[in-house]
């Protein structure tokens, strides 16, 4: 059966990893933007999603030459904290995605939060992609911006090369520690029985577009009947934070149907009603402000009151979350 855009929601990926991997430093390149030099220490203290439209996926991704119809109408990205203080938000994160992204540093193999993730990963069998990062403190590298990463190796010297696959197989070993079969992208065979790595740098941007071609081209392959839209609302509280001039806030992500301007939405017995978009189609991010606010619970469900329904019993509901 043939699935078009308008039958497929956009997968939700959340990116995972020990702290200072450059989980962060990666959506910024994808983004073109600069939000880790404004994190507080470099460090990511809570969870995030970014939605990247497929138009700029297909821009990033032109040089791949991708002949496949990309039919899921973009990304939704969760990041997470890599600091081991934040094991919650790593679990909140990893248990809202289809599928994941952990970022491996390649000067410093896994690491004990990489480890956790793992773990998290296995435990709800989440597919992921392994983000080899920091090629470009391969000693020696020679940068390619936003080069395909094999574009990029051909342009290294032996020796950058040669560093490069003893780090990789190196690597490799240490996630068959972890009893995880992993193989460069490239070379992988068998996707889904042993897990793509995919060499990228958050510097220069070398191997993002095969990263974000990997992940679309994956989770469409795999995922159809997961990401298939359903007009049913299924969305989640992540953050529930007080922010100068707007008062408490809630990030939610839609992870299935419509939330559209005007619904009474209720979150844990708050209601209020949603404005901003005339329509917001799953899967997105949103930020909502609305009285009350303060009692919202991250990890809790929001609902929208239908035309049948009786608000009381929505309230009593999500209550019960
Ligand atoms: P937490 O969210 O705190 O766990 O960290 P993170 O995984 O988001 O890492 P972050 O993006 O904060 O990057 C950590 C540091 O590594 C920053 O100084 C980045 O500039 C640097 N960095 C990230 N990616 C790369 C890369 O590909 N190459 C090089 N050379 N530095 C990188
Ligand atoms: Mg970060
Ligand atoms: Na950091």
């Amino acid at each position: 059966s043939q699935k078009s855009e308008s039958d497929l929601r956009s997968p939700i990926c959340c990116i995972l990893g020990h702290v200072d991997t450059g989980k962060t430093k990666l959506l910024d390149c994808i983004r073109g933007t600069n939000v880790q030099e404004g994190e507080a220490g470099g460090i990511t203290q809570q969870i995030g999603a970014t939605y990247f439209p497929m138009e700029n996926i297909r821009e990033r991704t032109k040089q791949l030459k991708a002949d496949a119809k990309l039919k899921v109408p973009g990304l939704l990205v969760i990041d997470t904290p890599g600091h081991e203080s934040f094991t919650n938000l790593r679990s909140r994160g990893s248990g809202l995605c289809d599928i994941a992204i952990l970022v491996v540093d390649i000067m410093h193999g896994l690491e004990p939060q990489t480890k956790e993730s793992i773990n998290l990963l296995k435990s709800r069998n989440t597919e992921f992609i392994v983000a080899l990062n920091k090629v470009d403190r391969l000693y020696g590298w020679k940068t390619c911006p936003n080069a395909p990463i094999l574009t990029a190796m051909k342009e290294q010297s032996k020796d950058v090369q040669n560093e490069f696959k003893m780090r990789v197989s190196k690597i490799i070993t240490e996630f068959m520690e972890q009893g995880l079969n992993t193989e460069l992208y490239y070379k992988n065979k068998e996707m889904g029985e042993t897990s793509s790595i995919v060499p990228t740098s958050a510097i220069s941007g070398e191997g993002i577009p095969d990263l974000l071609l990997l992940l679309v081209q994956w989770a469409q392959r795999t995922m159809v009947e997961k990401l298939t839209f359903h007009k049913e609302l299924q969305c989640t509280v992540l953050e529930v934070k007080v922010i100068e001039g707007l008062g408490t806030t809630i990030d939610v992500v839609l992870v299935n149907g419509v939330l559209h301007e005007g619904d009474q939405i209720v979150v844990c017995g708050m209601q209020g009603s949603y404005q901003h978009h005339k329509e917001l189609k799953a899967a997105q991010g949103i930020k909502i402000t609305a009285q009350g606010l303060e009692q919202a619970v991250a990890g809790t469900a929001l609902y929208v009151v239908g035309p049948d329904d009786d608000v009381e019993d929505v309230k009593e509901t999500a209550m019960q979350d």
